[in-house]
This record gives C-alpha cells, structure tokens and sequence, in this order.
C-alpha cells in the first residue's frame, strides 16, 4: 500500500532549466510523459538556440527563453516560476548559478546533474567537453556522473547519486561523451522521480 498522501491528488510541477542542446531534459520529458503526479511544466533557458526548446514545445511542455541578466539581479525569475506553480528545479546543463532568491526560496527542491565524479573536475569553467577533455588528459580510468542538490556555490551542494564508467586509453572526447551521456539517460529521470516522490509524496511499503 502507499501511505499518508494516499487519495491526496495532488500535482507536482517541475521547471527544467538549460543552456545548450538539451538532450537530458527532451529525455526527462518523455519520461514524465505518462505520470499524472509528476508534470514536466516549463523548460528555461538561457540560449535561444537551445535545440530542446522546439522539440519541448511540440511534445507539449512550455518554452521560456530569458537573459541572463533578468536572472541575476532581479525577483522576475522566481515570481514568474511561481506563478506558474513550480514546486522542483531540474538543471540540465545549465551554466549559470543559481540567484540566492531562489536557493532560499526552493531549498532542497533545485538538482544538478554533473558529468564528472564529484568533486572531481567540477567548479566553475568545468562544463561539458571541458569536463570530458580535463579527465582524458588526467589519465583517470574512471569517469562518472553526479547528481547533486545545489547551492551558490558551483557543483557544491549535498550529493544524491553517482554512478561510474570505464575510461579506457583509446576513448576520444566523443567516445567518453556518449557513455557518460548513456548513463546521464538511465539514471536522470528516475532520480529525479525519487527525490520528489520522497519529498513530496513520502511514498513507502507498508
Ligand atoms: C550533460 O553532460 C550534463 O551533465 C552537463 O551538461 C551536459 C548537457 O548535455 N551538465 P545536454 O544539453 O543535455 O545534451
């Protein structure tokens, strides 16, 4: 059985926020797709040329492009994500940090995906193929993911899940990309699922 909000309906809407491709969050969204309890509500980013933000918009998630300084120095952001009831934030490759207003507003409801195994090559510059390029030249046999709560400082915050790949000697940036891209894929979403079931619905056995 599924105790305490058991016949308690209610709604939990997510805000994705990105900066480039956006491959985790097109995934994330199919993912959510059948769940009634989880709705993937908006997809932010801050790159116009973001390519989920198209294909997010066909699959029936509203798109929102903002500047960068409209983020930073300013309420606009959290009052506009709270009028659309957002209760958890993805970041999905997103490169800025997040404004202190809505780390205090959120708290423990703001998670981060990094392409490394924290805390290595993380911090600020350490995104994307930077992160792939740093570990090959390292010569590390391991790489990973990490899921991660976030706070102001960059890739900082309490860390919620990591798992790990292979580095073999002959891998390329393209090659180490697309495994740690994989297991971006496979576990993302249902961490994100996990998290917001224990926060929000307090889902367990009895
Ligand atoms: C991912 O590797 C993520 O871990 C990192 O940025 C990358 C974004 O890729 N933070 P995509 O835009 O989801 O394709």
């Amino acid at each position: 059985c599924y105790s305490i909000f058991e016949n308690y309906m209610t709604i939990i809407n997510v805000a994705i926020f990105i900066s480039g491709y956006g491959s985790n969050a097109l995934n994330i969204i199919e993912f959510f797709d059948k769940n009634r309890l989880i709705n993937i509500r908006l997809l932010l980013s801050n790159n116009k040329n973001s390519y989920a933000l198209k294909k997010a918009k066909e699959m029936g998630v509203e798109t929102v492009v903002f500047n960068n300084d409209s983020f930073k120095n300013n309420d606009e952001i959290l009052r506009f994500l709270q009028s659309k009831n957002i209760n958890f934030i993805v970041l999905a490759g997103f490169l800025r940090l997040i404004p202190n207003n809505i780390i205090e507003h959120y708290g423990e409801k703001v998670i981060n995906i990094h392409p490394s195994l924290l805390p290595k090559f993380g911090g600020k510059g350490m995104y994307g193929k930077h992160v792939h390029l740093a570990v090959l030249a390292s010569g590390d046999r391991l790489s990973g993911i990490t899921i991660h709560f976030v706070n102001n400082v960059y890739d900082d915050g309490k860390i919620i899940f990591q798992d790990s790949v292979v580095v073999k000697k002959e891998d390329t940036l393209d090659i180490l990309t697309k495994k740690i891209h994989d297991l971006e894929y496979k576990h993302y979403p249902k961490v994100i699922e996990e998290v917001i079931n224990s926060i929000f619905f307090n889902f367990h056995e009895c």
